[in-house]
């Protein structure tokens, strides 16, 4: 995997946002349409600031943006301050001129039963408008991307899942207890993310020792972001302290 390392998250979170805006505009010039899968959590914050300035002071626009995000919590009302669909429009979407019919963020309001079809309607979905042109990911401790927690199956697909424990302590800072941490998530499966054509994925910090195991690793379904090894187009874009642990 090619590993992009700057000096801080700030440096690498610009270079993430042009490497966007480039896709965003070399495909608006062409007149089609520019399909982004995207994340939430504290890495791309940075990213999604950079990407409302540039549409502020430089006229990118995203009206020919196409987005389906990663993951939600299940169950969670949308307008909760926790929610991802909150988090989205809170950091990106209330900001730049998307429309809002080309959003897409996995809706936790399906009963358990209506789930299946619902997941599947959104991989459906994502192939009908051409597949995910670029893919943002971040990256747990323990190899997540998405919310496909260590023995997630390479074919899996966007589906309902059990968040690890390490996963609801990670996150547990944005809610008022451990105990109101959802224990559930939908999240698009491996191979809804290995399907799209490019991938950037992100980390800052104290990431180090994952980011290393994923990248010069053994490829495990152990450690789900390892399988990225496999794909014909992921780069890491990280900063120094993440890339402590690289040989
Ligand atoms: C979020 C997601 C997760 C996060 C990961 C890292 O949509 O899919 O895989 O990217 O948990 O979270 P942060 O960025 O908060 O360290």
């Amino acid at each position: 995997i090619p590993v992009v390392i700057h000096p801080d998250s700030k440096a690498g979170s610009r270079f993430a946002a042009s490497e966007i805006a480039a896709l965003i505009r070399q495909k608006q010039a062409a007149g089609e349409n520019c399909v982004l899968g995207l994340a939430t959590g504290s890495t791309p914050i940075s990213m999604y600031a950079e990407l409302v300035r540039m549409h502020r002071e430089e006229g990118l626009s995203f009206r020919n943006v196409i987005t389906f995000n990663l993951d939600e919590y299940y169950p969670i009302d949308k307008d909760a301050f926790q929610s991802y669909w909150s988090f989205m429009h809170r950091h990106l979407f209330n900001h730049v001129d998307i429309d809002p019919a080309n959003i897409n963020i996995p809706d936790s309001n399906w009963k358990k039963e209506e789930i299946k079809k619902y997941c599947a309607e959104y991989d459906a979905k994502i192939q009908a408008v051409g597949g995910i042109d670029l893919q943002v990911l971040g990256i747990g401790n323990n190899g997540h991307i998405g919310f496909n927690e260590p023995g997630s199956s390479i074919f899996s697909t966007t589906r309902l899942v059990n968040l690890d424990n390490s996963t609801r302590i990670a996150n547990a800072y944005e809610f008022q207890h451990i105990s109101k941490v959802p224990r559930l998530a939908i999240t698009m499966g491996i191979s809804t993310i290995m399907k799209a054509k490019r991938i950037l994925l992100m980390a800052w910090g104290m990431k180090s020792a994952i980011v290393a195991k994923s990248v010069e690793g053994n490829i495990t379904e152990q450690i789900p972001a390892s399988i990225l090894q496999q794909h014909n187009d992921c780069t890491f874009i990280i900063d120094e302290p993440a890339a402590a642990e690289l040989t």
